[in-house]
């Protein structure tokens, strides 16, 4: 599962019943691709999907895009044919299933016995496809730690707001607004946390799902401002326009980059023989210890893998002071 630590800073959704889309997301910058069986194909085009998606999958023109298909849940009848199919014609160029619905870790352990199988059958290495699992209803949420744990394919959370809206009953119909007549808060707090804490509890990724108001360029970014700041890794973008901006949000800043790996470097020096042993030490007017080097850990994992290069170096300071 190489693409369990690669960034998910955008995850574009396609609809596997549109060839023209398919072929335009191929050369697209976004850093997962999933191809949708499920809600963006209607019931009679699924099946026609299936092998659409298969092919493309198998085609040239492709970046290097994390690329995903989004099979049907296990509720109805489609998922074992969506996952066998797929598999069976184009499963050494699948990174991962992403699996909707899910409020059991049963759905997960199902999907992995299936793929274990697959796997087998078509030579490839077993566990080589990873499993990502939305969260989209109340017992779901509520079985977040068994589904994260269900399976060692699973490589992220990823939160379904319409679904999960329409579940719990919640008063609105624009995914990723507050409810109206809520104004104090954030309506989706405790699920986003709750999200986030399994996923960091488990060595996931947390992926926060779509904006559905595809026009408005500069309410994604606040949605996604919103997701980012509490540490998500990533969200869903419906339409092109909102790749740039997910990239963007979802990157470190390039001051907090810079800032992050003279941390890892200052403390790196000041912990050393050379630097003192020391365990607490100033960088600048800044305290800076062990703790400081996990957090700045995060900040730079995350800019390295977007490819980011710092614009300051660490200058040790003078022997014998
Ligand atoms: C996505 O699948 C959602 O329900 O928001
Ligand atoms: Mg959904």
């Amino acid at each position: 599962m190489v693409s369990r630590n690669r960034p998910r800073r955008s995850v574009l959704a396609v609809p596997g019943s549109s060839r023209k889309m398919i072929d335009k997301a191929k050369s697209l910058p976004a850093d997962e691709i999933f191809l949708d069986l499920e809600d963006a194909t209607a019931p009679l085009a699924k099946e026609e999907a299936r092998i659409r998606v298969s092919e493309a999958l198998t085609e040239d023109g492709w970046g290097d895009q994390i690329k995903v298909v989004r099979v049907n849940d296990w509720t109805t009848e489609w998922t074992y044919r969506d996952v066998t199919e797929v598999v069976d014609r184009a499963g050494v160029h699948l990174d991962a299933i992403l699996l909707p619905k899910v409020s059991d870790p049963s759905h997960v352990q199902a999907l992995d016995l299936l793929l274990t199988q697959l796997e087998k059958a078509n030579g490839l290495e077993v566990g080589c496809i990873g499993i990502e699992p939305q969260i989209e209803n109340a017992l779901g949420l509520t079985n977040i730690d068994a589904i994260a744990t269900a399976s060692p394919r699973v490589e992220t959370l990823v939160f379904g707001p319409a679904d999960f809206m329409a579940g719990i009953n919640m008063r609105t119909l624009v995914v990723g607004e507050q409810p109206d007549g809520y104004d104090r808060g954030d309506a989706y707090h405790h699920i986003l946390m709750t999200i986030l804490i399994a996923a960091r509890a488990h060595g996931l990724q947390a992926i926060d799902g779509p904006y559905l108001q595809i026009r408005d360029v500069d309410a994604f970014r606040r949605s996604a401002h919103r997701t980012a700041a509490l540490g998500f890794d990533g969200k869903w973008v419906l339409h092109p326009s909102q790749i740039e901006a997910a990239n963007d949000v979802f990157s470190p800043r390039q001051s907090d980059y810079d800032h992050a790996e003279l941390v890892l470097d200052a403390y790196e020096f000041h912990t050393s023989t050379k630097g003192g042993a020391r365990g607490a030490v100033m960088l600048g007017d800044e305290m800076i210890d062990e703790a400081s080097r996990k957090m700045a850990l995060v900040i730079s994992a995350k800019g390295r893998a977007a490819g980011m290069v710092r614009t300051s170096s660490f200058t040790p300071p003078d022997a014998g002071r």
